[in-house]
Parts: structure tokens; sequence; C-alpha cells
């Protein structure tokens, strides 16, 4: 069996379920390749030697360029802080390597177009972290909708929310900066629900947001008598119009007590509508308009092997599967292969690059409390 060399750059939160993904794919998927925990870039020595142990990498470096450079790396895999990946990413393509880079894939849509046209010109295989879009729940909804199974589309709404950064003891970290992380709740969760709204309804074509920020300074980690002002959003929510003119509204909060990993979606259509919770990520409701009227309600449909990626639930059940480490693994199997096959992903960094737009125009429409339209 061949192999796809990985280089990582980061080894902090969602590194671990990146490489938890690329250990169980070749279990879960008919895959002729085998994925190498090869390298693993951190910001110093020491968290190198650290993560890459802990992580069962076979090498480390404190220089991510090792990685990129190297002959020895097939795929460059950056799950550093945000405001690393456009570099990262560029110097990657150059050196003609496969890249998965995580959500959002910068902290401007300059640089994410930037990104784009990297490995595009380098004809370099590149795909993005928005998970959610690998849910089997989500890519039956995309189907269901083209099928015309909700008749013509009149609505759509969404939300992405969390209650981690509710509270005001929470550290100062690179998060709360628009320059290291391109925005707040927008850019970190917004981004997720931004793509999965285009990935089912299309382009957005115009916004009008309003974002607010409740704590505004952070105590630093390392000295909690200093403290560090917040620039960027604890919620938004934008008002939006899709290029297919159907109005939709997207909010997103990491400070909404009591919802902890509440992305929601709901599209009306004509004749029927569906509903998700990742809450309760093996369910996807859907209402049927041509149900007999003593029997009307959404139905709940179980998440199984009927449905896309059911098959590879790490136990292939109905209702076993779905959960946030299947939408990774489902995004790691897609990715390796498509280095295998030398073929294109979706999301790209063309994808990446779209949400960035949209991020700024909800931005950009927020400080000048107006409409903003997209090009
Ligand atoms: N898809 C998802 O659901 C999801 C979830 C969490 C995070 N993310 C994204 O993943 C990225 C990382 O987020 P995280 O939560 O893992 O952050 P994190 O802060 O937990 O980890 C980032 C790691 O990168 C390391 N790092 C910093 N500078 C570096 C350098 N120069 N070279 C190599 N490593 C360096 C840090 O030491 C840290 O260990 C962000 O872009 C974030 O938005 C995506």
């Amino acid at each position: 069996m061949s192999q796809i060399k990985i280089g990582m750059v980061g080894g902090g939160a969602i590194a671990r379920a990146h490489v938890l993904a690329y250990s169980s794919v070749p279990i879960l998927h008919d895959l002729q390749v085998k994925p190498v925990l090869s390298n693993l870039a951190e910001a110093n020595v020491d968290l190198a030697i650290q993560a890459a142990s802990k992580l069962g990498f076979e090498n480390h470096t404190a220089d991510w360029r090792t990685l990129t450079s190297s002959s020895d790396i097939d795929l460059v895999d950056i799950v550093a802080p945000t405001y690393l990946h456009a570099e990262v990413a560029i110097d990657a393509a150059e050196h003609g390597k496969a890249i998965l880079c995580e959500k959002p894939i910068a902290t401007t849509a300059a640089d994410a177009k930037k990104m784009y046209e990297a490995a595009s010109r380098a004809g370099v295989v590149n795909g993005v972290g928005f998970n959610y879009r690998r849910l089997s729940a989500i890519l039956l909804a995309k189907k269901l909708i083209t099928e015309g199974a909700l008749g013509k589309i009149t609505q759509f709404r969404t939300n992405f929310l969390e209650d981690w950064a509710s509270n005001p003891k929470m550290a100062f970290t690179w998060r709360y900066k628009k320059i290291t992380a391109g925005g707040g709740a927008l850019a970190d969760l917004g981004s997720h629900i931004i793509d999965v709204s285009r990935f089912l309804m299309g382009e957005i074509k115009s916004v009008c947001g309003m974002q607010e920020t409740f704590i505004e300074n952070r105590k630093l980690p390392n000295d909690r008598s200093k403290s560090e002002q917040v620039d960027v959003d604890d919620y938004t929510t934008a008002l939006v119009r899709f290029a297919n003119g159907v109005p939709g509204t997207i909010e997103t909060s990491w400070a909404t007590v009591g919802r902890k990993v509440a992305l929601q979606i709901e599209v009306n259509g004509s004749e029927g509508s569906v509903y998700y919770n990742f809450e309760n990520p093996n369910d996807l409701h859907y209402y049927s308009g041509a149900d007999p009227n003593d029997r009307q309600g959404h139905r709940t449909i179980i998440m199984g092997t009927a449905h896309p990626y059911g098959t590879s639930f790490t136990f292939p059940a109905t209702g076993s599967g779905a959960g946030f480490q299947d939408s990774i693994n489902n995004e790691i199997y897609e990715v390796v292969n498509a280095v295998m096959k030398r073929s294109s992903l979706a999301p790209s960094f063309y994808d990446g690059w779209k949400v960035n737009q949209v991020i700024e125009a909800i931005q950009e429409s927020s400080s000048k409390k107006k409409w903003v339209d997209l090009e």
C-alpha cells in the first residue's frame, strides 16, 4: 500500500481531531493508501517535542518551513492559529504540496485570495476544514433541496451558538484580536455556517449585519494583573440575500449562555422544510406538506447506513455516528482521497476566500450601519 506523508503545522486543539482521523480513515473507508504522521511543527522546540510525542508524529520541528520545503512531505495540514495560515499555505503551494487548511483560511479576504491564487498557480490539491458540510444530515438536506422535495425555497436561517466566551475570566488569546483571528465569533463559528449556507443555497449577494462585543477586556494568560483589549465580536447577526433571491438570516455567538455547539439550520420551501441542530447530530427533521392533514409535523430522520458517509460511521448502525469526529473523519477521507487521485476538492481555497469575503462584508455593514453588496 502506498503512503501519504503528513506534515502538520500546529499541535493544539483541532490537531487532535485531525490526527485521530488520519489514523482511522484507512479502517473506516476503502482506501488504498496509508496516511503517515511524518512531521509536526510547533511554535518552539519544547512544544514540538511534546506535541509530536503525544500525537504520534515521527519527527518534530520548531520551524514550519522544514515541512513545507521537505521532499518527504506530501500533504501540509495547517492547524495553527489563523494569522499563520496564509504564509504557510502559500509557501506550501510554492513547494508543490497538497494543502488542508483550517477555517477561516485567512484573517482577511485579500490574503485568502492570495492563497487561492497560489494554489491554483501551483495546481496543488487544496481543501478547507469546513467539516460541518461533511455531516450526513447536512448532505441529506442538500439532497432534499436539490431533488425539489422542499419545492421552491422561500427562506433560510442558520445560527451557531456556543457559550465558552461568556466567562469574563477566560484569558486573552489570539482569538480575541482581529489582526490574529480575522474576527471573533463571526470568523470562528460564523465561517462554518457561512460555508454551510453557500453549500446549501449558493452565493450570498448582500448582507446587513450587526455586531456586539460583550466583554471588552480580558486578562493575559501569563500575567493576570494585566489585560488586553478585545476588538472582535462576541455576537453577530446578519440579514442576507442569496444570489438566487432567497432571503435569510445568519447569527452567531460564542457567548450565548447555555448553548454548547448549537449549529442550527432551517430551510423552508413551498412544499416542505428541513431543520437541523448539531446538539442532536444524528437527526434531520423533515416536514412534507404532502402528508395528510391528520399526520402533519416534522419527522425525525436518524442518520444511518442509507445516508451519505453512513457506512463509514465508527460503528455503522443507524444513530451511532454523525458526531464531531465523524465529520472530521469524512473531511480527512476526502482530502487523502483527493491527494491520492490528484483530483480537485471541495470546499477548496476558493470557497475559503468566498467565506472571508462574506465575513468582511458583514463587518463592514455593521460598522457602516447599512447593507453591503458582494461582488
Ligand atoms: N474545524 C473546526 O471545527 C475547528 C475547531 C477548532 C479550531 N479550528 C481552527 O483551527 C485553527 C487552530 O485552532 P486551535 O483551536 O487548534 O488553536 P490552538 O490555539 O489550540 O492551537 C494552535 C497551535 O498552533 C501552535 N502554533 C503557534 N504558532 C506556531 C508556529 N509558528 N508554528 C507551528 N505551530 C504554531 C500553538 O502553539 C498551538 O499549539 C484555527 O484556525 C481555528 O479556527 C477549527
